[in-house]
């Protein structure tokens, strides 16, 4: 219904929120035009959510400790959005509402909060909360996807939105500020590639210097295709930490539950977890479960 109400993204508002009975407006646009709703029916859902760019944070603050200099290398980027994440503003806190750790450009239009219960600073090595946070610069970067989503589309623009539940205003409203934030940064449409094949290993070479860091964030549903599919990656990933000294991030489905890990592919065959939990697929909280860091609050 977004893609044929149309308008500036600005203005736009959801008919679905301000509307309390959404479905005459349903069935104005499935009959009048059936054409538009038939194309939007068969795409697929692809989101790029800002969230999770607060897990890719903790990710790499993670890796960070074992490493000299690192590199980003994210599968399944879609437009490439949790890219930016200097960008962000990224604040950590307690359940309680109090700050952990801050990051990012104090005055950013994109703010992203995510609660960490039971964690202290020192997971982030402050040695008080409420510090900012000091990662090092990252030595390369590169998103790359099976479809990219260009955003210099304003079709794909508005299918980006348009993905976001309805009542979700917050969300669908950050998302637009970070698309104009990828707009005037500069970024360009991400290449194309599939993380099981050999092209994550080409894309990888693309980033000489620095470990590098293969993000995936929400790449995969569950079901036992996917799980095939999780077995190829993974051993693109192992064939990729015999070349190089390797890290991986997830947040995956896995059982019915989001999932959060970082791990050190230091041994090819048999990756060593640095930490795992529970999260939202938003990026909203997560719950560490198991830590080889100094994690307790
Ligand atoms: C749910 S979206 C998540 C996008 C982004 N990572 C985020 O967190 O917002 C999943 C993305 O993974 C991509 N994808 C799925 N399987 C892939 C594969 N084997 N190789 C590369 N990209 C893949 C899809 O095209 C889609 O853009």
């Amino acid at each position: 219904m977004l893609i044929s109400e149309g308008g500036t993204l600005g203005e736009w508002k959801s008919p679905l929120d301000s509307n309390p009975d959404p479905w005459p407006l349903v069935r104005r646009v499935f009959h009048e035009q059936s054409r538009e709703a038939e194309r939007a029916c068969r795409k697929s859902i692809q989101t790029n959510e800002m969230g999770r760019t607060a897990l890719l944070l903790l990710g790499l603050v993670v890796c960070a400790r074992h490493s000299e200099g690192l590199s980003l290398l994210d599968a399944g980027t879609a437009a490439g959005l949790t890219l930016l994440l200097e960008q962000c503003r990224v604040r950590f806190h307690k359940p309680d509402g109090s700050a952990l750790a801050d990051y990012g450009t104090a005055d950013s239009p994109v703010c992203i909060n995510c609660r960490v219960p039971g964690v202290s600073a020192g997971l982030f090595g402050l040695r008080r909360p409420s510090g900012f946070l000091d990662v090092p610069p990252l030595l390369g970067r590169l998103g790359f996807d099976r479809r990219p989503v260009d955003l210099a589309d304003p079709q794909e623009v508005l299918w980006q939105v348009a993905q976001v539940w309805p009542g979700d205003a917050r969300r669908r409203a950050r998302l637009i500020r970070a698309v104009d934030q990828w707009r005037s940064s500069g970024a360009s449409l991400p290449p194309r590639g599939d993380a099981t094949t050999k092209d994550l290993l080409d894309l990888a070479q693309k980033i000489p210097r620095g470990d590098i860091v293969v993000s995936h964030l929400c790449l995969s549903t569950s079901g036992s295709a996917s799980l095939r599919k999780e077995h190829a990656f993974k051993n693109r990933l192992s064939e990729l930490a015999q070349e190089r000294r390797t890290f991986e991030i997830s947040v995956e489905l896995v059982d019915k539950q989001f999932r959060f890990e970082v791990l050190d592919w230091a041994a090819p065959k048999t990756p060593r977890i640095l930490l795992s939990g529970r999260c939202h697929p938003h990026g909203t909280y997560v719950q560490v479960e198991s830590t080889t860091m100094d994690a307790a609050s």
